[in-house]
């Protein structure tokens, strides 16, 4: 069975004292939390307090971005390799990534590889934008996008990593796609899953819905057994808003997972 995840992607928000706030709000509203993996995502300054402040705590840590080289002459980026001492996870080809620095599905695929050859569990964001969706494309673009950047993993690979399916139109928008949709569009997906990576990989790979998830609007996805989990922007800098979308997750969560969905890449550091 996968386990639900609820996942936070503080973007640019939060300077480390302000991380810190919400860090200490969060542990102590979320600690009842069991049946749900939970994992906040900071920009680079922020993880290495917060991979202390969260340390034997049941919220895991994940970067918002990564480079696909390892070392070099690259201004600004981060190295996989230094993020893998501090994250479990990694989101991927974010929209706006996409959109604002020109990533390609091929540098995600790139980068969705080098998360993995360094222990970390890559997030892979796909979703169409309003005009691909008003021209009747979105299934189209998704699966393209999900096919590329998967296509430096192995199955094994494909089974443990997250996919958030995230329309463009809903991020930051407070439009949510409506439940059936996102239904279908990660139905659409685990196809894909299946047909190219085979029956275990399509059964384990947990794919999730963002796109203003906030405490209003949770209710209508949370009992829905398709969808594995939630990327959360907004709504997960705001202590209360987030609490409230875990809770409803957690409320309705199936029963207790056996097993971690995720069977740990062998890992090189403690996380
Ligand atoms: P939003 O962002 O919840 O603010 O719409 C979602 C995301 O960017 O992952």
């Amino acid at each position: 069975m996968r386990k639900r995840i609820v996942i936070g992607n503080w973007k640019l928000h939060l300077t480390i004292p302000e991380a810190t706030v919400l860090i200490e709000k969060l542990k102590k509203e979320l600690k009842s939390v069991k049946n749900t993996e939970l994992v906040v995502c900071p920009n680079f300054l922020d993880i290495y307090p917060a991979s202390i402040e969260l340390q034997k705590t049941n919220i895991a840590l994940g970067a918002q971005d990564v480079f696909y080289e390892e070392q070099g002459a690259y201004t600004g980026e981060v190295s996989p390799v230094a993020l893998a001492h501090f994250v479990k996870y990694v989101i991927v080809g974010h929209s706006e990534r996409r959109i604002h620095f020109g990533e390609s599905d091929k540098v995600v695929a790139r980068k969705a590889e080098a998360a993995f050859a360094n222990s970390i569990i890559p997030i892979i964001c796909v979703g169409e934008t309003l005009h691909e969706n008003q021209d009747g494309l979105s299934k189209v673009v998704v699966m393209n996008q999900t096919e590329t950047a998967l296509s430096h993993l192995t199955a094994e690979e494909v089974s443990q990593c997250i996919i958030a399916y995230e329309p463009v139109w809903a991020i930051g928008t407070g439009k949510v796609c409506k439940p059936g949709e996102a239904e279908k569009m990660i139905g659409n997906i685990r196809n894909l899953v299946k047909a190219i990576y085979g029956e275990e990989a399509s059964e384990s790979v947990r794919i999730v819905y963002g796109g203003s998830v906030s405490a209003e609007t949770i209710g209508k996805f949370a009992s829905s057994k398709k969808i594995d989990g939630f990327l959360v922007g907004g709504a997960s800098v705001v202590d209360e808003e987030f609490t409230a979308i875990v809770n409803e997750v957690e409320k309705s969560a199936p029963e207790v997972a056996k097993k971690p969905a995720n069977k740990t890449v062998k890992a090189k550091v403690t996380k």
